[in-house]
């Protein structure tokens, strides 16, 4: 007889709180995993019960995270493995900048496909990074979730802003959300330690704005924009992106550097966390 395949979601111990929502978006359960270390630190775990299909939902976060994910792919090899990467470490350094170095995402990229059927990436760096697993992958994009949360921020006509022409599709679509005008800063260098940073083409006089970017790591880019916009006259500036890295104090120098507020989502589990990426994930691997 005919019997339905079922499925459960399973996660490495960074990414608890997006694949709890995760499985509740997909009307399914979190399977319950054990962590813990050898005497010698290596790490160690036995998962719980298992169903035919399993959706590991792990973010790469530190070299933990991505020992957590290789050991979980093995400890599900006997279901049907579907990997979500909400946030991808090591795919900043996706070509040979210099010779002698590693393709860092390609790297990683062929460890995490060996033994899962497909895999979805959340805003990855460069969608190049793809290209690097041996399976299928597929990447969706947070741009409408976070346009979504900025409207009920009521901030009236933001402006919104990639913190240079790279970003600047991104920025787009989350301006898209609210029919927002959206630009980008344009760097200029005025002497050998003076940098200039202002909107290409706008004014952010009188506005509220909202810089907008995938990663937000040292904060360094996005405190030099704020302090330069407050200059420009702006009347308020905060900051959104996917993926909070936030490192090395970053939270605090966005802080002091006057933004409002840094709005990030789940694929990295801040306490700044307000948008769950787990409804468009839900979306995307039912499209499957
Ligand atoms: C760079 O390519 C990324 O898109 C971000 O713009 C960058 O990671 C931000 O770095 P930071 O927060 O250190 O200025």
């Amino acid at each position: 007889m005919f019997r339905k395949k079922t499925m459960k979601v399973i996660c490495t111990e960074k990414s608890q709180i997006l694949a709890t929502s995760l499985a509740k978006a997909l009307k399914t359960t979190v399977v319950d995993v054990k962590y813990s270390r050898f005497p010698d630190g290596e790490q160690y775990l036995i998962t719980g019960e298992l169903d035919d299909e399993t959706i590991i939902v792990g973010s790469v976060v530190d070299n933990d995270s991505l020992v957590q994910l290789i050991l979980l792919i093995d400890a599900c090899d006997s279901s049907n493995i579907q990997l979500v990467l909400p946030y991808m470490g090591y795919a900043r350094q996706d070509k040979r900048f210099r010779q002698g170095e590693p393709i860092s995402a390609r790297a990683v990229a062929h460890v995490l496909s060996r033994g899962v059927s497909e895999i979805i990436t959340v805003n990855i760096h460069e969608k190049e990074v793809l290209n690097y697993f041996d399976v299928p992958a597929r990447n969706i994009s947070l741009a409408h979730d976070v346009g979504s949360y900025i409207k009920t921020l009521n901030l009236g006509n933001p402006l919104i802003l990639a913190p240079d022409e790279g970003a600047l599709t991104f920025a787009e679509h989350v301006a898209s959300a609210g029919g927002w005008d959206f630009d980008y800063l344009e760097k200029t260098r005025l002497s050998g330690v003076e940098v200039k940073m202002a909107p290409k083409q706008l004014c952010a006089a009188a506005r509220s704005v909202v810089i907008v970017d995938d990663i937000i790591s040292t904060g360094g880019t996005i405190s030099t924009a704020s302090s330069m916009l407050y200059q420009q006259g702006a009347k308020d500036v905060f900051a959104a992106c996917v993926h909070a890295v936030l490192t090395g104090g970053a939270y605090v120098h966005l802080m002091a550097a006057g933004i409002r507020s840094v709005i990030c989502t789940d694929t990295i589990e801040r306490g700044c966390s307000v948008i769950s990426a787990a409804e468009s994930i839900a979306a995307a691997l039912k499209k499957c």
